[in-house]
């Protein structure tokens, strides 16, 4: 579902989700060229051992692996069983840093202060609830932890597949929506170009 306000950053909240043999070729789309957003994540949050890293909406797991692999402990959550299913296939053999649950953005399967890192890759766009999920955010974040979003750009008015990202104006949507919850130091930058170009939200929780 698209809402016709464009500056709304969650403007996939009505997405139905990802279950089903659809579900499966969907994870497995996800899995090859994940990598840069992986790097970006983890550039952006500057993650180093010792992190302890969410990523909300893992889907197949790829950014967690990545942390994992930099030296972080990570748990990775997401509300599709398809995609925690092919996370911890994919995830068996390679680390033991690696966690998933089942959960939501809007409902953290977390305990407050517990990760100093929470990044959300291709995934704000979906969450049913923006404020719910910027509250959980800042509860399970340390003081000084880092909030990450990467989406990609998308044209204003675009539809369809086309649609899931973020157009500028979303972006900023979102990062003001960081504001209102107490988060500072809130940078909005974009990366790459053409149709690879991505948009970023980084903020720190007070
Ligand atoms: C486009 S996929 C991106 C997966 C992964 N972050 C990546 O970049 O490869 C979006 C993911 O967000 C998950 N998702 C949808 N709604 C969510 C919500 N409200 N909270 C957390 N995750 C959600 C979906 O199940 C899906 O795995």
């Amino acid at each position: 579902m698209t809402t016709s306000h464009s500056a709304v950053p969650n403007h996939h909240a009505g997405f139905p989700g990802f279950a089903g043999p659809a579900g499966y070729l969907a994870a497995a789309s996800m899995v090859l060229g994940r990598k840069g957003n992986a790097r970006l994540a983890a550039r952006l949050s500057a993650v180093a051992a010792g992190d302890a890293v969410a990523d909300i909406g893992c889907g197949p797991g790829t950014a967690a692996r990545h942390a994992a692999r930099l030296g972080a402990s990570v748990v990775g959550i997401d509300p599709a069983p398809v995609m925690l299913r092919a996370a911890r296939i994919l995830t068996r053999r390679s680390s033991r840093a690696v966690r998933y649950a089942e959960g939501s953005a809007e409902a953290l399967p977390l305990p407050g202060s517990s990760v100093s890192v929470a990044w959300s890759i291709a995934c704000v766009h979906h969450w049913a609830d923006l404020d719910a999920g910027l509250r959980e955010a800042r509860r399970v974040l340390k003081p000084g932890g880092r909030l990450v979003a990467i989406e990609r750009l998308t044209r204003p008015g675009a539809t369809g597949l086309a649609s899931h990202g973020w157009t500028a104006e979303q972006a900023s949507a979102f990062a003001d929506r960081c504001l209102a919850h107490g988060f500072t130091g809130i940078e909005t930058n974009q990366h790459g170009r053409g149709r690879r170009t991505t948009v970023s939200v980084r903020a720190t929780a007070s």
